[in-house]
């Protein structure tokens, strides 16, 4: 096996982003509660963003809630809400530490006062870290990313009266919730499933899409550098040809 330490630098990924799939069928697999799926799923979501961060990777963006998840069964809901403030209390000091500056993306405002508390002041501790930037996506969703950047853009044009030809891709763009980041290079989903699930729908255009049927508690630092390993081999082309390709990098 070669270990993501073995991989080169320059064919390292930037922005790794993460569907975090599994929890659920974990548990059940051992007669567990899902609950206890998505506890053990946290302690494989500390090793991915501590291999990103000795790796100097860039960006890690993870899908922690969608917008979606909110239709689970009301008592699932409710355990991953507690998941999330125990977790990020217990986690954000030693993140600080390893200078991980951390962000929330999603729409917040529906989480209790706790969670958006806990949220707020792990945000603002970590702000100026320069470290890995540690994304969590929670209560997001693409279309909602979307959607937000028109609402915000349309707002600011009105502002200044401007015409709608200054509309472009880069202009939407500044008002999506990753604006201050490369768009990711590798998506990784695990739990066989390979679908995208309204997760970063405008980021992902070119990114290298890696499923594993691994489910997420699992996820090793084995499984993580095959992940590095299969990255490397790609050949990023971004709608040329692979000849071209080939001759930039001669
Ligand atoms: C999907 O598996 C997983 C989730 C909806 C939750 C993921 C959350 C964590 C791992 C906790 C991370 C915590 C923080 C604070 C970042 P699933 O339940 O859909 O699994 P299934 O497909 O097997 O049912």
């Amino acid at each position: 096996m070669i270990k993501a330490a073995d991989i080169s630098e320059q064919t390292l990924p930037r922005h790794i982003v993460v569907v975090m799939d599994g929890n659920g069928r974990w548990a059940n697999k051992r007669l567990l509660p899902r609950a206890a799926g998505h506890k053990a799923g946290v302690n494989a979501t500390r090793s991915i963003v501590e291999n990103c961060a000795s790796h100097k990777i860039e960006a890690l963006t993870i899908f922690a809630f969608s917008s979606e998840n909110w239709n689970r069964p009301q008592a699932e809901v409710k355990s991953l809400m507690s998941l999330f403030v125990s977790t990020i209390t217990a986690e954000v000091k030693k993140l600080h530490k390893k200078n991980v500056c951390v962000k929330f993306i999603g729409d917040k405002t529906r989480f209790s006062d706790k969670l958006q508390n806990s949220i707020n002041t792990s945000e603002l501790l970590t702000e100026n870290n320069t470290g890995l930037q540690l994304n969590i996506a929670a209560n997001y969703g693409g279309r909602w990313d979307i959607m937000q950047a028109s609402r915000k853009l349309y707002c600011d044009l009105q502002k200044t009266n401007a015409d709608i030809d200054s509309i472009d891709e880069d202009a939407l763009d500044k008002y999506l919730s990753l604006s201050h980041l490369a768009a990711p290079d590798l998506f990784i989903r695990t739990g066989g499933e390979q679908r995208i699930s309204n997760f970063l729908i405008w980021q992902l255009a070119y990114t290298e899409l890696y499923f594993v049927d691994t489910l997420w508690p699992d996820f090793s630092d084995d499984d993580f550098s095959e992940a590095l390993q299969w990255y490397a081999g790609r050949q990023r082309r971004f709608g040329k040809t692979g000849q071209q390709i080939a001759e930039q990098g001669a």
